[in-house]
């Protein structure tokens, strides 16, 4: 096994597989129904990799120490015949999911048996007006609670994220915290990011993660948990009778570039070296222009072995670059 570091010394560890950018949602945060609307020009089936493609590249990034797989969307479980991929990818990796959770309910079972190790569940709301006002009218609470429930009677550990915004769902997190605690789930809150340009970002709709912290502190009785392994995103905290836990994300007000170790591959083959990027590499074209296996292992040492990327921690100085969307890049 070859240890690959980037420009700051950041191993490579995890890989994020975007495997389509569609999605059954209209997150105002993240596909406004206005500009993801019915002639919204998503990609054609011909340009998303294939599942033998996605393997392929998978066990190759696997030979520079990669732990996690992690697949996305826009909403993955929209990808037709998905746990097919899961019986591709390689062994001995840990495999997680980042869903809606609209379609957990058909395809959890499935999963769970092609191999699939666990799920991470976005549920920002669960007051249904709130909810349909983040999710541009689609989907439903009941829908989602029902394919939680599915996913843990496959076996599949669930972790819920909620993205907060000021004005929006800030009165949704003591209920949220009040149902995780009921349901015993891992809850995450995340800061409204200002990733890609279209939804009209601003500072003053980010709730910070101290503030969460605070209102939390006086409801509940929370301890801090010692992070699991280098390069964790979440700060976790896990509730006094260690019923379950509470993560808060801090991408705006406490970057944690310095220890990211995540590479991203979007639904039609590009490779993202961080999530505010503009422009990925092209493996797509190396894979159907007949590269063989040392071509592409140097492609992606190389490129890894030049990244400097921190856009979190330089956000004032690069806010007006042109920025990927989440939904065709994976969150
Ligand atoms: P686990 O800890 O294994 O569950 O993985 P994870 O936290 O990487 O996965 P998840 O998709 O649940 O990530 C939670 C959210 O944190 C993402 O959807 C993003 O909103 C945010 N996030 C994850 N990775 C990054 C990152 O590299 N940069 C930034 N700015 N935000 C990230
Ligand atoms: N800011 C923060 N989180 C976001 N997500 C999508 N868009 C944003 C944003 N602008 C979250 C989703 C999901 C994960 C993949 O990323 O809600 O939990
Ligand atoms: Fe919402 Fe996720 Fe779909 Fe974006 S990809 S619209 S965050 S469900
Ligand atoms: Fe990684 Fe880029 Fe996010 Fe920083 S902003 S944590 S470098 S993906």
């Amino acid at each position: 096994m070859q240890e690959l570091r980037d420009l700051l010394a950041r191993p490579l560890r995890d890989l994020r597989i975007s495997v389509i950018d569609r999605c059954n949602l209209r997150c105002t945060y993240c596909m406004p129904a206005e500009i993801f609307g019915p002639d919204h020009p998503f990609l054609p089936r011909d340009e998303w990799l294939t599942f033998p493609e996605m393997a392929r590249l998978a066990r190759l990034f696997a030979e520079f120490g990669l732990r996690k797989i992690r697949l996305t969307g826009g909403e993955p479980l929209l990808r037709p015949r998905l746990p097919e991929l899961l019986g591709l990818l390689p062994h001995g990796l840990e495999v997680a999911l980042t869903t809606n959770g609209l379609g957990l309910a058909e395809l959890a079972a499935p999963l769970q048996a092609a191999g699939l190790d666990r799920v991470t569940v976005s549920l920002d709301a669960l007051t249904p007006e709130i909810y349909a006002a983040m999710s541009g009218g689609r989907g439903s609470v009941e829908r989602v609670r029902q394919g939680i429930a599915a996913a843990r009677a496959a076996g599949l550990p669930v972790k819920i994220n909620a993205v907060i915004q000021r004005g929006v769902n800030d009165g949704e997190i003591l209920p949220l915290v009040e149902w995780a605690y009921s349901e015993r789930l891992n809850l995450r809150f995340i800061e409204y990011m200002d990733v890609g340009m279209t939804n009209g970002w601003s500072m003053n709709e980010v709730v910070p993660s101290a503030e969460i912290l605070r209102s939390l502190n006086a409801e509940w009785d929370l301890s801090p948990v010692e992070p699991a392994c280098h390069g964790e995103v979440a700060r976790r905290y896990v509730h006094a009778d260690g019923r379950c836990e509470i993560g808060l994300i801090s991408s705006i007000t406490q970057p944690f570039c310095h220890s990211c170790t995540r590479a991203r591959l979007s639904a039609d083959g590009k490779l993202f070296l961080c999530l505010f990027a503009s422009e990925g590499l092209d493996l797509r074209a190396l894979l159907r222009a007949g590269a063989d296996d040392e071509t592409l292992r140097e492609t992606i040492r190389g490129t890894w072995q030049r990244r400097g990327d921190r856009y979190s921690e330089l956000r004032a100085q690069t806010a007006s670059q042109a920025r990927a969307e989440m939904s065709y890049l994976g969150g």
